[in-house]
């Protein structure tokens, strides 16, 4: 387990408790794969960074892509939170928890039409723009509609971050943003827009970022952009300062809010515009759990395997990017240990959570937890192998709900048709 209190998820006389209740029992009713989040744990960590940066009261847009649960998007409306979207279904979801669109911005380095004019009837506060093509498709749906949109730009600071190559994005290497000197050109050539109000900057240089050294440098350029533009007669209103912070998934110490608020706030006291920031993994990630049945224990003489109900279709992230999650027992016991690879039913070598992994070696049928699995897990599962996506669970002291049904086999075939050529 974590060494430090990080989340509500606690072993309680050798039983996996998540708040006030325990884990197997929900397992039990609710059968497995299945992930559980702590309410608790949720609202704390937003409250975290709401507090360490009350000082300049950002506008904290969760990053839905996270986590689109309707009751973890509710239960951060709650506390006033706006989002970070990036598609025309998460605004759909953003509307449907009544977030307040004052609060919603949209990112996206191809946002389509459809979606476009959807965000501009709801009112949203800004678009994030990724290129000058999508800028002029903006404006011309915004003369079209007669609104006036405000945008920022997502420039690209080309600072490579130092985290996983599939989730770094803050160099021009990658498809994200606007290189500086296209940028300065759009927001001093801005009349020619004449829907739009150019007065924001956005960057975000990646995800699961345990410093605050690339997040400085990263500001500190875009200060010296924003700087510049303002010499020249560029006001800027926004300045949104991205997600990306890092949590603790093994043995990593990464920032905490108020030591990562320490660092960022002296850059950013003082000035005119308004911060938004757009935290996902950091709010929802330590929040979540997500459990599993063992099911069988095969040894071919070479190596053990631990074979388990739940597949890569469920939690993509060890198969994706070689991520650790740890794994612990629902119920500890004093059973041996054994060394395995702990491995899903998939057809495929990359179905694995962990590989040499020592753990208790218990019994088929008995529970396991994979921690830190709020972020990034429900929300990247797939049907792969025609398998259905799994429960969702929140508890809130000793009470818990299902939060998303499990699906049917009913549900995976919903909209298949057999066309008449085949009869
Ligand atoms: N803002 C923008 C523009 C983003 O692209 C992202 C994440 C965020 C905010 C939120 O980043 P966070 O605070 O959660 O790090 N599936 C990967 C992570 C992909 C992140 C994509 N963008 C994973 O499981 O690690």
């Amino acid at each position: 387990m974590y060494a430090h209190p990080i989340h509500d998820f606690q072993y309680k006389n050798g039983e996996l408790y998540c708040e006030g209740v325990k884990v197997s029992a929900i397992a039990k009713k609710v059968g497995t794969p299945v992930y559980i989040y702590s309410h608790t744990t949720l609202v704390e960590h937003f409250c975290k960074i709401r507090a360490a940066f009350s000082e300049i009261d950002p506008i904290i847009c969760f990053a839905m892509k996270a986590n689109s649960n309707l009751a973890i998007l509710k239960a951060l409306v709650n506390e006033d939170a706006g989002f970070d979207i990036v598609s025309g279904g998460e605004l759909k979801k953003a509307k449907m928890v009544k977030a307040d669109m004052r609060k919603v911005a949209f990112a996206s380095v191809g946002k389509t039409e459809g979606e476009i004019i959807e965000a501009i009837k709801a009112g949203i506060l800004l678009f994030n723009v990724e290129s000058k093509p999508e800028l002029l498709n903006i404006n011309r749906i915004a003369a079209r509609l007669k609104k006036t949109v405000q945008v920022a730009l997502r420039i690209n600071p080309d600072i490579e971050a130092p985290t996983h190559a599939k989730i770094s994005t803050g160099s021009l290497k990658n498809k994200f943003g606007i290189d500086l000197k296209t940028a300065r050109q759009i927001f001093l050539d801005q009349k020619a827009y004449k829907y739009l109000k150019i007065n924001g900057v956005h960057i975000h240089i990646g995800s699961q970022i345990t410093k605050a050294a690339p997040f400085l440098r990263a500001i500190e350029k875009a200060l010296a952009f924003i700087d510049d533009l303002e010499m020249d007669g560029v006001r800027i209103d926004y300045f949104d300062i991205g997600g990306g912070l890092g949590i603790v998934y093994k043995d990593e110490n990464p920032q905490t809010a108020k030591q990562y608020a320490d660092k960022v706030l002296p850059l950013l006291r003082g000035r005119k515009f308004k911060v938004l920031m757009e935290p996902g993994r950091f709010i929802v990630g330590n929040a979540g759990i997500f459990i599993t049945t063992k099911l069988y224990l095969k040894d071919n003489g070479v190596k053990k395997f631990m074979i388990v109900d739940a597949g890569m279709n469920d939690l993509v992230r060890p198969s994706m990017y070689g991520a650790y999650h740890e794994i612990i027992p629902v119920k500890k016991s004093a059973v041996g240990k054994v060394t395995v690879d702990v491995v899903g039913p998939i057809c495929e070598s990359g179905d694995t959570f962990a590989f040499d992994r020592k753990l208790p070696d218990i019994q088929d049928g008995e529970y396991l937890a994979l921690l830190s699995a709020g972020a990034y897990g429900y929300a990247m599962a797939s049907n792969y192998n025609v398998r259905p996506r799994a429960a969702e669970v929140m508890v809130k002291g000793h009470q818990w709900a299902i939060i998303q049904e499990r699906e049917t086999f009913k549900d995976l075939v919903a909209g298949s048709k057999l066309p008449g050529f085949l009869k």
